[in-house]
């Protein structure tokens, strides 16, 4: 996919910016501290997932004192290279988008028709935080590339929500069955659909994770559904959990408790990894998730990479550029300066500056002067 124009109004510092005639390749957002990059790189963000990887919208993604905010993109993608549009307007609970001329009924509906991974600050949660940031990375690949995904997802949190629902009030637990049998029904599907695409994520993680850590040795990804699968049916668990579910008032068995992890045969047993080695596993993941994503689609996801210079010593960035140059990904990056890993590798680059405000174009051959 490749972001052709951005504009966004309203969001964190900006009034409004309007960025036209962007790039296949690497596109470069640099400026000081606090002048807005990461905030670029939240419009095009919100666009795939209705929210921040910084948060929800109502958590400060709209302008201090606006009432909404505003993005509107343009991409080419998809099997004909069409040209697509899509707007959002975001007051925090209410919105309103558009895509292709047509108003839009779920926020899902917009998040399928464009597709964006991010690599940024915060990704090593993916590694070392909550079983949530697994799960969500494991959904919204299976969103983009697997039809009967989302109807199997919404059948699986309604029951789920219906089931919590009865359990707070405190019903006979025979009442809870017909929910233990439709949750269990689609919590397997769920499940089945997790599994299956974790078996087509493991071939590209197992080749980015050796690109990046090979010191580690070979990189396999474990899974646990939430129960005890290889003993007993959902159904059958949501059973045996009903007395302990009633006191605890919620469902506690099941796949919103499922997680997955990066194991390495370089580091058996219960050594954990450092910082640095957590961060290249997120990364790892974010890259094979787009390869996959590549390998299903037949093209690449937009890519953005956050102070790609903060987060990475200078080989490895290297690397990753190299990696995404040749993928032929379009690749938004932010830095407080060029970072020198782009010259390094020669490559051109369409190059923005964020001060006071306001998004400057500059002219790409300072990219490399500048260094
Ligand atoms: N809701 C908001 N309203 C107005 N300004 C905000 C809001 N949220 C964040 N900011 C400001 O936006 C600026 C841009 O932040 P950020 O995109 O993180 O900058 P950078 O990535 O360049 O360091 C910061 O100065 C921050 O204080
Ligand atoms: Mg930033």
């Amino acid at each position: 996919m490749h972001l052709t124009r951005l504009q966004f109004a309203r969001l964190r510092c900006f009034d409004e910016v309007a960025l036209e005639a962007l790039e296949a390749g690497v596109v470069l957002f640099t400026g000081a501290n606090g002048a807005g990059k990461t905030s670029v790189l939240e419009a095009v963000h919100l666009l795939g997932y209705g929210r921040s990887f910084r948060g929800r919208v109502r958590d400060g993604l709209i302008r201090s004192g606006a009432a909404d905010l505003q993005v509107y993109a343009e991409w080419r993608g998809g099997n004909d290279g069409r040209l697509h549009r899509a707007g959002l307007q975001h007051a925090g609970r209410h919105w309103a988008a558009r895509l292709d001329g047509e108003a839009v009924a779920t926020l899902a509906d917009l998040c399928a028709a464009f597709a964006v991974v991010t690599f940024e600050p915060g990704s090593h949660e993916l590694i070392a935080g909550g079983a949530e940031h697994r799960r969500r990375f494991l959904d919204w690949a299976l969103f983009h590339v697997e039809p009967t995904f989302l109807p199997v997802w919404r059948r699986f949190a309604r029951a789920l929500k219906q089931r919590n629902a009865l359990l707070k009030s405190g019903p006979v637990p025979a009442a809870l069955e017909p929910w233990d049998r439709e949750l269990g029904e689609a919590g397997e599907q769920l499940t089945r659909l997790r599994l299956g695409f974790l078996d087509c994520l493991r071939p590209a993680l197992v080749e980015t994770a050796d690109e990046f850590l090979p010191e580690l040795g070979t990189a396999d990804l474990g899974f646990h559904p939430g129960w005890r699968r290889e003993e007993l049916p959902l159904h059958d668990a949501l059973v045996l959990s009903r007395e302990r579910d009633l006191l605890l008032g919620h469902t506690t068995v099941g796949p919103q408790r499922a997680d997955w992890q990066v194991r390495y045969a370089g580091l058996p047993g219960r050594e954990s990894l450092s910082r640095g080695q957590e961060k290249l596993t997120a990364l790892a993941c974010v890259l094979a998730q787009a390869r996959e994503f590549a390998r299903a689609r037949g093209e690449w996801p937009v890519i953005c990479l956050d102070d790609l210079a903060s987060e990475l010593d200078r080989p490895h960035q290297e690397q990753v550029l190299r990696v995404l140059l040749s993928s032929g990904a379009q690749v938004l990056l932010t830095g407080t300066d060029p970072p020198p890993a782009l010259r390094a590798l020669d490559a051109p680059a369409q190059w923005f500056h964020v001060e006071q405000r306001r998004v400057f174009p500059r002219p790409p051959a300072q990219v490399g002067g500048a260094l």
